[in-house]
């Protein structure tokens, strides 16, 4: 057996792996179907067949920050703004229950209109409607993110982006990965499901790199995890950059599969955006979780981290069934649980 197959078997039997390890499966596309059967394998028998839906509101895309590769930067003048009210946001979630949704993630750019006391109102109101929220608001103090959760949030999604100190901040201008960590330990503290997740492909990134963002989220016990194909938007400074790559993105997945077996992680809109029945693919390489638009009318297309992205003409109840018919074909089905990670034992909640 060549030593590829030797490193995935190792994955698969004992969920531990050297960087350099990590490093030699990311470089082989040789037998990158091996890899994506072996973390297959690994979700089935620690998560079974089920699908958790996730139904995504992206209520502002008003951002005070200036990430070079999104397309919400604040210094993007070529993007009308919005941003929902209280009742709105309220009213879609309640619109995502009734299609059968058992948690929504709102999110948003970060825009200070929100306050605490206005985000405090909203979770509230929306848990009335017995359904899990996760928030992805950006970075936030202890005492802002200890108010939601009290308020009644479940889960917080902050993507470290990537570990890389140095490609962090020349990419997120005017931010500090010391602060980036110290949300995340804050929420951890703070009892929430923490999600994070990295971009892959982004320029100057190395494979090195992207093995250490892995072994990060391993240290810190991430719940959930988010990782996509960095894809450049024309309205950024990183517009003539290279697309960052599929598969790549797929062996990222697949990898943090084997090594957190029972953790939450969703096949990302921005695999699909690429690659057509991307989120298919990554549902068979390690995925156990998809993220269904449930944003109305303009604001889907309005909500453009970047070009291409999928569904900004549909509307929230065909992409329902879409996604449930997605799922089916591939011989699995949609969970009727709020779908905590397994073991944080709080579906009784
Ligand atoms: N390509 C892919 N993903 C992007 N994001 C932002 N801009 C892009 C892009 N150009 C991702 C970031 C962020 C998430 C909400 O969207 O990782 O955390
Ligand atoms: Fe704002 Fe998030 Fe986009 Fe950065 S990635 S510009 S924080 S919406
Ligand atoms: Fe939106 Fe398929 S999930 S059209």
């Amino acid at each position: 057996m060549n030593n590829i197959l030797e490193i995935i078997k190792k994955a698969e039997n004992t969920h531990e792996l050297t960087k350099e390890e990590i490093v030699i499966l990311l470089k082989d596309d040789e037998n990158r179907d091996e890899l994506y059967r072996a973390a297959d394998r690994v979700r089935k028998k620690y998560l079974g067949d089920e699908v958790h839906l996730r139904g995504l509101i992206e209520f502002s895309n008003i951002c005070k920050r200036n990430c070079m590769y999104c397309g919400l930067r604040r210094d993007n003048k070529n993007l009308k703004r919005y941003r929902l009210k209280e009742d709105e946001i309220i009213e879609l979630a309640k619109k995502a229950k009734s299609y059968g949704y058992q948690t929504v993630v709102l999110q948003s750019g970060e825009d200070d209109y929100y306050t605490v006391d206005k985000l405090k109102y909203i979770v509230r109101e929306i848990k009335k409607f017995d359904i899990a929220i996760t928030l992805s608001l950006g970075e936030k103090t202890y005492e802002e993110y200890k108010a939601y959760k009290e308020a009644g949030a479940d889960r917080y999604l902050i993507r470290i982006e990537t570990t890389d100190k140095k490609l962090y901040e020349d990419l997120d201008p005017g931010m500090s990965h010391e602060n980036r960590k110290e949300c995340l330990y804050n929420l951890g503290k703070l009892g929430y499901e923490v999600g994070s997740g990295c971009l892959v492909g982004l320029p100057n990134q190395t494979m090195e790199s992207l093995a250490d963002d892995i072994l990060f989220f391993k240290e810190i016990n991430a719940d959930m995890l988010g990782v996509g194909p960095f894809i450049p938007n024309e309205d950024t400074p990183l517009g003539k950059e290279k697309t960052g790559d599929f598969h790549l993105s797929l062996k990222v997945t697949a990898i943090m599969r084997l090594l957190m077996v029972d953790i939450n992680i969703p096949a990302t809109t921005a695999m699909e955006s690429l690659e057509p029945e991307g989120r298919s693919k990554a549902l068979m390489a390690g995925a156990n979780v998809v993220m269904p638009n449930v944003t109305e009318g303009e604001y889907r297309k309005l909500y453009a981290l970047y070009p291409g992205k999928i569904c900004v003409n549909d509307t929230p109840g065909h992409c329902r069934k879409c996604i449930t018919l997605k799922i089916n074909k591939i011989g699995r089905y949609v969970s009727d649980t709020k779908g905590f990670r397994k073991g944080n034992d709080r579906e009784v909640v």
